[in-house]
């Protein structure tokens, strides 16, 4: 297992200290929260809780079934008690996030901002002084007229494209939502806030994977085996 695994690890392991009892709990996707999971399915089964989750991808609904973890949606008129996330980029000290590496954004924001308390769980690479740079700000956008939102995505930074996949399909990125991803780099994003209104005012955006002002408290795993706990100051 290289450093960064065991990194995501510990601080998954401390994470789910925070599960508690009789609680629905927000569910980010992706390969850090996974771990997490299966971490908390061995703690619910041990000290038998009963916790329901909001599973904010298929990934996350289909890893939920494989643990045999009860499932919810977001209750009408109330909030989640926690979530716990994964991310991309954390901002030291504001703890403002990027999101959207595994394309679930629309409902990780969705669900990261209807909780309590979103914590969020990374390796120390991924905690930065400022956002963007090399990273790019991922935005879900509409299928009809892509182009012509492309284009105003564009109008706001460096550079900016559609997401192509990986593997296991041809063209672009498709979303659980029917959706298209482009990553748009800034070079120096020193007011997250600024670009995120004026990407949220391009219609054909959807939402945008800057979190800000959202998390509580980050797990980071260190390369030398300890986690930091920070909180948003
Ligand atoms: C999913 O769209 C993302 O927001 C993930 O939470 C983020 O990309 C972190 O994923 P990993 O834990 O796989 O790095």
């Amino acid at each position: 297992m290289s450093w960064v695994e065991k990194a995501r690890l510990s601080a998954a392991a401390q994470a789910v200290r925070e599960l508690r009892n009789s609680t629905i709990v927000g569910l980010g996707s992706g390969t850090t929260v996974l771990k997490a999971l299966d971490l908390a399915a061995e703690r619910i089964k041990k000290e038998h809780l009963n916790i329901s989750w909001v599973p904010t991808s298929y990934q996350m609904e289909i890893a939920t079934k494989r643990l045999g973890l009860k499932t919810t949606t977001i209750p009408e008129n109330s909030e989640l008690d926690l979530a716990l996330d994964g991310a991309d980029q954390v901002q030291w000290r504001s703890l403002d996030l990027v999101k959207g590496g595994g394309a679930a954004l629309l409902r990780e924001k969705i669900v990261d901002s209807t909780t309590k308390k979103l914590v969020i769980i990374i390796d120390e690479r991924k905690l930065t002084k400022t956002l963007g740079g090399i990273q790019p700000i991922p935005v879900e956008i509409t299928p009809f007229a892509y182009d012509a939102t492309l284009a105003q995505i564009r109008k706001t930074s460096e550079k900016a494209g559609l997401r192509e996949a990986a593997g296991g399909k041809v063209g672009p990125v498709i979303t659980d939502n029917g959706n298209l991803i482009v990553d748009a780099y800034y070079r120096n994003l020193r007011r997250p806030d600024i670009i995120n209104e004026k990407l949220k005012k391009i219609p054909g955006v959807i939402e945008t994977g800057l979190f800000l002002e959202m998390c509580d408290t980050a797990y980071v795993g260190r390369k030398d085996g300890k986690v930091d706990i920070l909180r948003r100051s």
